[in-house]
């Protein structure tokens, strides 16, 4: 089965094409990062205007690449949520149409399943049963899953996401858009004992999160260390350094929780959040005391892309599903 993967829930076009046999074939990405930059976020409009102006040349260069004709798909996939409508509304419209023009059927693929399903594409794939941690700009989440399908929440962020917080967290100390990674090289250069974040919802059982609080003590601790309005070098790098410790804490506590509390012995990390180094650093440690496995995607399949869409569709078709010609994006979607 070869199936063509479509992803534009937010501000990245991703095209793909997965085999089951042959494995990833092909896939490009176009990131709209420069559009959104100057306005510090994502602008939904100009999103899904540049998510038409890049899709179809995207899905072109794909079936180029990977050798692929038309005849050869034997479904397309789409993000069909949760995301920014507009952008939804660009991948599945188009992908339904290409669908529809093929004689093959559409999938409209949940994003977080996309985002648990990448570590998939890589040499040395999780086995079911695991745990995976979904860390991304809106999710938060720890699921256990026994197979395709088969996903049952453990907890979840009751207010910001990790990448939320990471990207508020950058914003304050007066870095670009998305925050995440600039937050991380930061880090880096600063001292990790300098200050002391606090660990939220760690005092407590289960495995919920909950990043808002953690985002005013970073407001707060920036605001004393201002003179005349502005953050010394040293310490924007202590901060950035003081927050992804607590953030990453705090992810590896509940990991570990969700591990002893299923009693299983992979772990996977996915969504943007997954990209950071620190955090697989902690994990690796963490698992490897709880006798488990750690899985993660490279960097590229932890950001939005097309080809965990693909995968996700693949799996599904595989599974005899399919969408009907009826096109349902939905903003808001529970896995
Ligand atoms: O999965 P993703 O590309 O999009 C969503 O589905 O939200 O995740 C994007 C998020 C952003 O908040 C970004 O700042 C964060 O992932 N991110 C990182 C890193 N790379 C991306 N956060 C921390 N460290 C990173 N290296
Ligand atoms: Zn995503």
């Amino acid at each position: 089965m070869r199936v063509l993967g479509i992803e534009t829930s937010c501000d990245e076009t991703g095209v793909a094409i997965y085999d089951s046999e042959a494995g990833l074939m092909g896939d490009a990405l176009y990131s709209q990062v420069a559009v959104h930059a100057e306005y510090g976020g994502v602008v939904p409009e100009l999103a899904s205007r540049d998510h038409v102006r890049k899709l179809l040349p995207l899905v072109n260069e794909v079936l180029l690449s990977s050798g692929t004709s038309a005849d050869q798909i034997d479904a397309v996939a789409y993000t069909a949520g949760p995301g920014l409508i507009g952008a939804l509304m660009v991948g599945a419209s188009t992908g339904r149409a290409m669908a529809l023009a093929w004689g093959v059927p559409a999938i409209g693929v949940h994003h977080m399943e996309g985002h648990l399903l990448a570590p998939m594409l890589e040499e040395q794939p999780p086995e079911f049963p695991f745990v995976a941690l979904l860390v991304s700009g809106g999710h938060t989440q720890l699921v256990k899953v026994e197979g395709i399908g088969e996903y049952n929440l453990l907890g979840e962020s009751l207010d910001d996401a990790a990448g939320e917080a990471f990207d508020k967290a950058a914003k304050m100390l007066g870095l670009d858009y998305p925050g995440g990674p600039e937050v991380a090289r930061l880090a880096e250069k600063g001292d990790r004992k300098r200050f002391r974040f606090p660990r939220p919802m760690t005092d407590r059982p289960g495995v919920d999160f909950s990043f808002s609080g953690l985002k005013t003590f970073t407001l707060n601790t920036a605001n004393k260390l201002k003179v005349d309005g502005v953050l010394s070098e040293t310490d924007r790098c202590d901060i950035a350094a003081a927050f992804e410790e607590a953030v990453v804490d705090t992810l590896a506590i509940k990991c570990r929780r969700a591990l002893q509390q299923t009693g299983f012995k992979e772990l996977v990390i996915a969504g943007g959040v997954s990209a950071n180094q620190r955090l697989r650093d902690r994990l690796e440690v963490m698992v490897k005391k709880e006798r488990a496995q750690l899985f993660y995607a490279r960097p590229r399949f932890c950001t939005d892309n097309g080809a965990m869409i693909a995968y996700a569709g693949c799996q599904r078709l595989m599974a005899g599903q399919s969408s009907d010609l009826s096109i349902q994006c939905q903003p808001r979607w529970p896995m």
